[in-house]
């Protein structure tokens, strides 16, 4: 057989494992990795991996030398919120003084002057801006990535976003997932009537549906914005109409919605800050994936993280996702959430390669397709510039990627970007 391209003496190859579920707990610790290895590709898929001496027989039409580098799937960043308008480097000064988040929402700002920004935004308007931060995400070597609705509040503005993701699905090489977050925050003008617009949500979820437009929905649990049993009915209706379920859950105060994720099947439960010991246990007896957002952490300036060590002690399936958003984490460097996961959530080096990769893919519902280096799955990986993978979390803030493949085709490469 003659394969397409040959990328040869590579000095790590990290393969996370073929698996059918998430890697849970101590499976987390398990990465396979091969030591000046090889692989090919053929119509865009992997065909081939082995050492390099075996790589000397096979005939190829490409062949490119990675000269040690490190090789890796490309990554996967599950919980994005990429589509918005507008900034708010002005709450940096409230943030200062010490005025909490969820007092910068309650007074109309945080979420809320998004959505305004979002809703004066064109469609046009938006793309470009998320196209932006799209080809930066792609730099960081993330090839498939969730971003969700949230920003609109309203039917228009909420498809609106929809429609800028499928857009960008189409229009660029990382494959994006699309989850509606239409409960992220309760439009001023429904204040009192919260029954209401939630109600006005489930039925924009028909819409979403039949025009293909989500894959997942998502809600936002917390003090001030949904109940648990607010979450709970939204996402009992999603799933009778066929939605994945996701929901941001116990990210300031432990109010139950990990326990809700786990009691609904969801397939993540995000952001898990304050999540109780019950709700540690119920997860890790489900496949339900636990998406930790530390880069939130860090830039909300809190001091407790996620207790990802208990979680994974316990048996939990544990991803890391960076939150991209213009409130309570701007930035598209999934690579420095890697190194706060090191650092502040004393995750191993193993655990966080598996955490962005196959855990990932898992968490959108895309563990079969994605986050590892599988014969006969789309060619989609990154050369680092990096002597090896544990030096990545350790060398942190900067971008080490060397180059990115999608179907077996660099789409993104440094000395092609000075
Ligand atoms: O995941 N917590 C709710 N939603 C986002 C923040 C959105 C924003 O502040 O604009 C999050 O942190
Ligand atoms: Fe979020």
């Amino acid at each position: 057989m003659q394969y397409d391209l040959l990328i040869h003496n590579i000095g790590q190859l990290i393969l996370p494992k073929e698996t059918t579920r998430p890697l849970k707990g101590e499976e987390m610790k398990q990465l396979n990795v091969k030591e000046n290895a090889a692989l090919a590709v053929k119509d865009g898929k992997i065909a081939w991996i082995g050492t390099n001496v075996e790589a000397n027989h096979l005939q190829t039409k490409e062949s490119f030398d990675a000269q040690q580098k490190v090789v890796s799937p490309g990554l996967v960043d599950p919980h994005t919120h990429l589509v918005f308008g507008g900034s708010r480097e002005k709450e940096l000064a409230l943030k200062q003084a010490g005025v909490p988040y969820l007092e910068i929402l309650a007074n109309g700002g945080g979420i809320l002057s998004t959505v305004e920004a979002t809703r004066k935004a064109t469609e046009e308007e938006l793309y470009e801006k998320a196209s932006f931060h799209l080809k930066r995400i792609l730099s960081y070597g993330v090839t498939t990535l969730e971003a969700k609705s949230g920003y609109g509040l309203d039917p228009e503005t909420e498809l609106k976003q929809l429609k800028v993701v499928k857009k960008l699905n189409e229009n660029y090489p990382i494959s994006i997932i699309s989850t509606f977050l239409g409960p992220h925050a309760i439009p001023p003008t429904y204040k009192g009537k919260e029954t209401d617009f939630l109600e006005e949500m489930v039925q924009l979820l028909d819409t979403v549906s039949e025009e293909k437009l989500g894959e997942f929905a998502d809600i936002f649990c917390e003090t001030g914005v949904f109940t648990t049993e607010q979450s709970e009915y939204f996402l009992q209706k999603a799933k009778e109409k066929g939605f994945g379920l996701k929901i941001h859950a116990d990210e300031i105060d432990s109010l139950g919605g990990t326990e809700l994720a786990v009691k609904l099947g969801a397939t993540s439960a995000d952001h898990l800050v304050a999540a109780s010991d019950e709700a540690i246990t119920m997860l890790s007896n489900s496949n339900t994936v636990a998406v930790l957002l530390p880069g939130t952490t860090f830039y909300l300036g809190k001091d407790s993280y996620a207790r990802a060590r208990k979680m994974i002690d316990e048996g939990v399936a544990v991803a890391l996702a960076t939150d991209f958003n213009p409130g309570s984490c701007v930035t598209e460097n999934l690579q420095f959430i890697m190194s706060l996961a090191a650092l502040k959530l004393r995750m191993t080096p193993e655990e966080v390669w598996n955490a962005v990769t196959v855990n990932a893919a898992f968490a959108i519902g895309k563990g079969e397709e994605a986050g590892t280096l599988t014969i006969g799955q789309h060619a989609n990986f990154v050369l680092w510039d990096i002597p090896n993978y544990m030096y990545l979390p350790y060398h942190f803030g900067v971008n080490h990627t060397n180059s990115v493949y999608v179907n077996g085709k660099k789409v993104w490469g440094r000395n092609d970007h000075v």
